[in-house]
């Protein structure tokens, strides 16, 4: 199996280039089955999601041809309203056909996600958000099943704020008779994303990026182009690779006022950084002081980059405290950073990260896409080898990820 080793020690100097966002563009490919025209999607990333979820489509019956960043959708077709377990199991956002489904056809049924590293992660606010809407749901033999003839615009108010829940429901009520509001909604930018490509087709949507969210359903929506928007999480994690290294690090072709909350934990941690209109750099040349971080649904801190900001904490000045709100069991990095040298205590949700002088290169491996970063961003500065195995997590979401940190001066390969 693949592996990476870092010799770490390498101040990272350049630019690099964000990829399109991995978020936006599943969700984004999910509502192509909303019509049976073709889709042209640009600036697609090249990663192992997008291959589990255009897998999915295709086995539902959708044609899709890849050129380059550009994928060409087509649902004409579809044959089968099923996500079956051996994809979802791999990848649980696959749980996004699930709304388009209903919508278009009347019936989906997809394997129920489980539980997964970072917590049990149900879905229960999409099935109950699909019952409000007057579909059938029945849970037999590992799958969800769901029935309506048409849904019916309805009042949905979630519980938790749930990014994929608001896609989903979103996907499934721009087909439903009569006006659903969706309160307590994500406003997460990959759910502005979506619901702009959305709207572009002839969907009736206001609100996607506030709380509350109205849908005015349509009979239908055709296909249409659309760029799916910069990686903000893949930027955010290459602004701390900077920061760590001491380096000076340009992040281009991103979008800055996504990553205003990490900006500021920079700023607060003494790392300067200067915004353009569509570009960061970080300049760190003074250190790192401890600065607390807590998670939040967008606009706040993203749970996403909780374990990159950690890595950064293991080596600054002081004692910083980082709770986890999103997920009940997102700390899975934190025995492999320790195992690095890392200072770092568990007392529920909090992380009690005491700054160390020098972490020192381990093999190390993680069973999560954000926690496998967080190794990464820790063996750019640690003292001698890291080797990162089970590296297929980088590969869900980090594209061409030893080629961009090459390029900005680390020592970083992948063998086999
Ligand atoms: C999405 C992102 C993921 C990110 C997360 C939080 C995608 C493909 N993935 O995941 O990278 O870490 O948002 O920003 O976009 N919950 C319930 N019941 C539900 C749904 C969610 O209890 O029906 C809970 C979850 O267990 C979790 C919280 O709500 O504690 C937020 O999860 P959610 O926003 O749904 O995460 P995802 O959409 O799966």
């Amino acid at each position: 199996m693949d592996k990476v080793i870092i010799t770490g020690g390498k101040r990272l100097k350049g630019e690099v280039e964000i990829s399109g966002a991995k978020n936006s563009a599943l969700p984004i490919i999910a509502s192509s089955i909303l019509s049976t025209e073709e889709c042209i999607l640009k600036n697609v990333p090249l990663l192992k999601d997008i291959q589990t979820i255009q897998r999915l489509l295709e086995c539902m019956g959708a044609r899709i041809q890849r050129d380059g960043y550009t994928l060409n959708v087509n649902a004409k077709d579809l044959k089968s309203c099923e996500a079956p377990y051996e994809l979802v199991k791999t990848m649980r956002a696959s749980v996004l056909v699930l709304g388009p489904l209903v919508a278009r056809f009347g019936e989906a049924r997809v394997s129920l996600p489980g539980g997964c590293a970072i917590g049990t992660r149900p879905i229960n606010l999409h099935i109950a958000g699909l019952q409000r809407m007057g579909a059938e749901v029945e849970i037999k033999h590992g799958y969800v099943e769901v029935r309506a003839k048409r849904l019916k615009g309805a009042k949905i108010y979630f519980d938790i704020s749930t990014v994929t829940g608001t896609e989903n429901l979103m996907m499934a009520a721009v087909l439903a008779e009569g006006v659903t509001v969706l309160g307590n909604a994500a406003c997460e930018p990959e759910v502005v994303d979506l619901a702009n490509f959305l709207i572009k087709r002839g969907a009736r949507i206001q609100g996607a990026g506030t709380d509350t969210i109205i849908i005015e359903g349509v009979s239908k929506i055709r296909g249409d182009s659309y760029e799916v928007m910069p990686d903000r999480i893949e930027a955010g994690t290459y602004l701390v690779c900077g920061a760590i290294t001491g380096g000076d690090v340009t992040v281009s072709r991103c979008i800055p006022s996504h990553l205003d909350a990490v900006l500021m934990k920079l700023g607060a941690a003494g790392i300067k950084t200067e915004v353009s209109s569509d570009s960061v750099r970080v300049i760190a040349d003074n250190g790192i002081s401890a600065v607390d971080v807590r998670t939040m649904p967008y606009p706040g801190f993203p749970t996403d980059m909780q374990a990159q900001i950690m890595a950064l904490m293991a080596v600054s000045r002081g004692l910083s405290v980082i709770t986890e709100t999103v997920f009940e069991n997102r700390y899975i990095h934190v025995p492999e950073l320790r195992r690095m040298g890392a200072n770092i205590k568990l007392q529920g949700n909090d992380a009690i990260v005491e700054g160390v002088k020098k972490l020192s290169g381990a093999p190390v491996m993680a069973t999560d896409l954000r926690a496998s970063a967080s190794l990464v961003v820790a063996g750019l500065v640690a003292e001698g080898k890291t080797e990162i195995q089970r590296i297929y997590h980088l590969d869900r979401g980090y594209e061409r990820l030893e080629e961009k940190l090459s390029r900005l001066g680390a020592d970083i390969v992948r063998v086999s």
